[in-house]
């Protein structure tokens, strides 16, 4: 089939591949030029597990071509993805400019039938508003006539897996316009979807308002476990259990299950925080209180604090003279997402209190080193008191504590005498409870995970770090 997909991002370029990969015809295009250009030199402009091979695939094999060109696009696709960003405005709801100027850019240029399928996240709603917008641009150009149909066909991957989760999806939400449009965009649908459901029926077809609130609703259900679980994890350190037998011991519940019961640092990423967001903000224009969304935003919200607060409470509230090492920027692993990752949250909160900072991530230390930079509103690599280390153990050189702050596969077994031998101190604060409190005391570090038997005790100071009353206060981030 004929696909064109609007947005070479972290969904519409996973869609744009994976549709190639099953032997359709597809056109990528997006308005940033320097990613069109990488992405025409063989590039790929976001790290995705898999993704650059795809990609190579099938430019080769000519079935997958990036453009900028959104005439060349729309008139080459039957069905019209859209997959540009839905960015969150100062009130929470979600910025559609991007989706409606796509909407009247495809009216400006279509001159055929077209299925135009909204991939991004939208608030109900958005699907009659993408109608409206079509039909306006059409109607400006004479086509009264020019038939299309708006379906919603909203994304589940996750980042890190995303060609995984594309390929073999758990389900397949599609929402369908009412009458013989909708049976049109039906049966187009139903045959590019097809390899997906070959095992078994994948597609469940709705309404497209249902579809768009489904899409919110996994989100916020999703949030709501995490939070849910990093409330628990701070009455078990209150109550000196640990959190991650409980998450076991809940986990195999069969009505409960096992994913999103990781307690941490608290969810960031593209969509939890947006979504949830935007969800608070449709129901309140519409009268309705979310108050479990809410709390589960109140609550993640405080989680990104918990580790900064642990910090203090172990070495003071004035944290001049400490050097902390950071593992783990991205908010996540296996992808460079830096978007609301709590490292942008606990790092300039810990530097805003004087602690010096040396901080590693195997993939995202670039992206990273821009949205921190750029947060604190300083030059690229200009940030008072903030290092990048290229490999984890260099970022031990002279720690006094290490914080864990995102799960990457290869923090997972450090060689501990190394570490040792590197730090200054023995404290590790582990976001992402990796590691095993007794192994670790074992090994002789002073441990504490979230939800791992209780809080440290406050430390003495160590000298090195005592600061005489008299030294000027950190001038960096003064708030
Ligand atoms: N990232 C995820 O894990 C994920 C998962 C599910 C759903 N979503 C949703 O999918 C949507 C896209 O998310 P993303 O993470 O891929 O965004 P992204 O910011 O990574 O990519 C969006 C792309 O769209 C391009 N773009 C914007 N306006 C355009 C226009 N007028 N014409 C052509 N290109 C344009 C941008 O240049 C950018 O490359 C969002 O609504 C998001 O909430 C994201």
């Amino acid at each position: 089939m004929k696909i064109a997909v609007v947005g070479a991002g972290y969904v519409g370029l996973v869609t744009a591949a994976c549709l190639a990969e099953l032997g359709n015809d597809v056109v990528c295009v997006d308005r940033d030029h320097g990613r069109v250009a990488m992405l025409q030199a063989g590039g790929v402009p976001i790290f995705e597990p898999g993704l650059d091979d795809v990609l190579q695939r099938n430019r080769h094999a000519a079935r997958l071509h990036f453009t900028t060109s959104m005439a060349h696009a729309v008139s080459h696709g039957e069905v019209v993805f859209i997959a540009v960003g839905t960015p969150p405005q100062e009130d929470g709801s979600a910025d559609l400019q991007h989706v409606l100027g796509v909407a009247e850019q495809i009216g400006r240029h279509m001159d055929a039938f077209k299925v135009v399928v909204n991939k991004s996240t939208v608030p109900v709603g958005t699907g009659a508003r993408v109608e409206q917008v079509l039909r306006s641009a059409l109607n400006a150009r004479g086509l009264h006539t020019l038939d299309f149909a708006v379906v919603s066909n909203p994304e589940f991957l996750k980042e890190g897996a995303a060609l995984d989760d594309f390929m073999r999806p758990d389900r397949i939400v599609i929402g369908l316009p009412p009458g013989e449009l909708g049976d049109t965009a039906r049966r187009l649908m139903a045959r590019l979807y097809a390899p997906f459901n070959r095992h078994h029926e994948r597609s469940l077809w709705m309404d497209v308002a249902s579809a768009e609130l489904t899409k919110y609703a996994a989100n916020a259900m999703l949030a709501t476990r995490i939070s849910f679980m990093n409330e628990m994890a701070l009455l078990a350190d209150a109550l000196g259990a640990d959190i991650d037998a409980v998450r076991r011991g809940i986990g195999s519940d069969s009505r409960i299950g096992h994913s999103f019961l990781y307690a941490g640092t608290g969810y960031g990423g593209s969509c939890f925080p947006k979504d949830t967001r935007a969800l608070i903000h449709t129901a309140s224009t519409h009268g309705v209180g979310m108050q479990i969304v809410e709390a589960t935003e109140a609550v993640n919200r405080r989680q990104k604090q918990v580790l900064v607060e642990r910090v203090c409470a172990h070495f003071g509230s004035d944290l001049r003279g400490l050097r902390l090492a950071v593992w783990g920027l991205a908010f996540k692993p296996n992808t460079d997402d830096m978007r609301d990752a709590p490292s942008r949250v606990v790092i300039p909160e810990l530097l805003r209190r004087g602690a010096e900072i040396v901080a590693h991530d195997p993939v995202a230390q670039s992206e990273a080193q821009r949205a921190l930079c750029a947060d604190l509103g300083c030059a690229v690599g200009q940030v008072p008191r903030l290092r990048f280390a290229d490999t984890a153990l260099d970022a031990l050189q002279g720690a006094d504590a290490l914080l864990v702050l995102t799960e990457w596969k290869s923090f997972h077994h450090p060689d501990f005498a190394a570490m040792q031998r590197r730090m200054r101190g023995r404290v590790v604060f582990d976001g992402r409870n990796l590691y095993d409190p007794e192994l670790m005391d074992a090994q002789g570090f002073v441990y504490q995970g979230i939800g791992r038997r209780g809080e440290l005790k406050a430390a003495q100071r160590p000298a090195h770090t005592v600061v005489s009353a008299t030294e000027r206060a950190p001038s960096l981030l003064a708030t």
